[in-house]
């Protein structure tokens, strides 16, 4: 599907957040390691979290997903030998490698798409086979990859890279590990897994940057998935960088390691307010914002990983910013389902953006205009797909998406955003 952007006057709109993709997807995967049958409400039913259930059918969960209330029941067994699909999804991927490494007994294939087969795995590889993991992937440690279920033994792993998903799947070896299992984090990374794996009852350490499990057993209960706010982040941007605009985005989750976008945006002087701060095991808020001139920001390494998905529609909202703009430290966004400062860059500067890619991030030199006018491919990658929609809908001519229905990976609804107000 080609979806045809055309510049908007303004923009005031309520939207509900969709359901985060992190954590939807951590639910599922956890739940196929558990016993127990246990709901999930409020579930992001995009082709990511699809990928994970998949692989949770494949290793012996009964799932059933009711997609008018979007709930998720599911039951996990004992887990099986087997051949795991994960599409696109790096977090299914990684988190994965992990959780089978110490099913012992069991083998299992790790694959996806030509994307996830171009992503670095080394990252997990490694701090797994020192935990003694028995895995295989291709002569450039990338997809396929193969596991042979073994013992291992629990290790403190000191990890390079802020990186959630490297976190994650060495506590989840950590569990069927011997003794203590500790990642310690340069810069923490998003913490999703350390509070659902509390909230279904594991003894999980935190202290600073290292979290430390013991072997346990996941026992899911009922869990409701808050918003996501790298999906909030493009109408937020669509009315930050748009005169007139105001949105109210509602249920948004509000995790400190998820938010540096409303860092940023306090940064840059925007006009919002956060309110009807809830939640049970993630917080949660709704968030309003009023258009306002803003001032050019600079996003620096310790930022990164709080905003690491956001830095696209952020290179945006640049453009819209007079000044220059940049990020440094964000190396990390070669690596994600495209190399994102090439994409972002590139796609920009047809859209007549004055940007400049750099080897850890990217300078804009915003002007507050964009010509748009562009045909965009984002070769795959939905949130380049969503950035440059938006920055079309800014523009002075629009843009055309190309294969636009790649935002379903995480944001199913999302050119919905375009439709006239009732
Ligand atoms: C994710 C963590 C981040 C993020 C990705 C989802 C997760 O990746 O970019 O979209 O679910 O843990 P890294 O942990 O590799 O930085």
């Amino acid at each position: 599907m080609n979806f045809i952007v055309k510049p908007l006057s303004k923009f005031n709109r309520t939207i509900t957040a969709p359901p985060d993709k992190s954590i939807t997807q951590r639910a599922v995967l956890f739940g196929a390691l558990g016993d127990k049958t246990f709901k999930i409400h409020n579930a992001l039913l995009g082709e990511d979290c699809y990928s994970s259930l998949k692989c949770a059918e494949a290793l012996g969960a009964s799932i059933d997903v009711d997609e008018n209330s979007n709930t998720i029941t599911l039951m996990g067994r004992e887990i099986a030998s087997t051949h795991l699909d994960v599409g696109n999804s790096g977090t299914a991927m990684r988190l994965l490698a992990g959780a089978l490494a110490g099913q012992v007994g069991n083998q299992f294939t790790l694959d996806g798409d030509d994307s996830i087969r171009s992503r670095p795995m080394r990252r997990v590889i490694e701090p797994l086979t020192m935990m003694g993991a028995d895995l295989g992937s291709d002569v450039n440690y990338r997809a396929p990859l193969t596991i042979n279920g073994t013992t291992l033994k629990g290790i403190h792993y000191n990890s390079p890279i802020a990186s959630a998903q490297v976190k994650s799947a060495i506590l989840l070896a950590g569990l069927n590990a011997s003794g203590r299992t500790v990642v310690t984090e340069r810069i923490k990374s998003r913490d999703h897994t350390e509070r659902l794996l509390q909230y279904y009852g594991v003894n999980v350490y935190v202290h600073e940057n290292s979290v430390g499990v013991m072997p346990a057993r996941i026992i899911p209960r009922d869990t409701r998935i808050v918003g996501d706010i790298s999906s909030a982040a493009f109408p937020l941007v669509l009315a930050a960088a748009l005169k007139d605009s105001r949105v109210i985005i509602k249920d948004v989750g509000v995790n400190l390691t998820r938010s540096g976008i409303m860092a940023v945006l306090t940064k840059c002087g925007a006009n919002y307010r956060i309110s009807n701060h809830r939640g049970e095991f993630e917080p949660e808020a709704d968030i309003e914002l009023e258009y306002t001139p803003l001032k050019p920001f600079t996003i620096r390494r310790k930022l990164i990983p709080l905003l690491i998905d956001e830095i696209p529609i952020l290179a945006v909202l640049a453009c819209f910013i007079e000044g220059e703009s940049s990020v440094t430290g964000a190396e990390e966004l070669k690596f994600k389902e495209s190399n994102r400062i090439d994409t972002v860059v590139n796609n920009l500067k047809k859209m007549g953006a004055d940007i400049e890619g750099t080897p850890d991030g990217m300078i804009i030199r915003g002007t507050g205009y964009l010509k748009g006018g562009a045909t965009i491919d984002p070769i795959g990658d939905h949130r380049i797909a969503m950035s440059m929609a938006i920055a079309g809908a800014l523009s002075a001519e629009g843009c055309t998406i190309l294969n636009a229905e790649c935002a379903a990976v995480s944001y199913p609804d999302f050119y919905n955003i375009f439709k006239e107000m009732p």
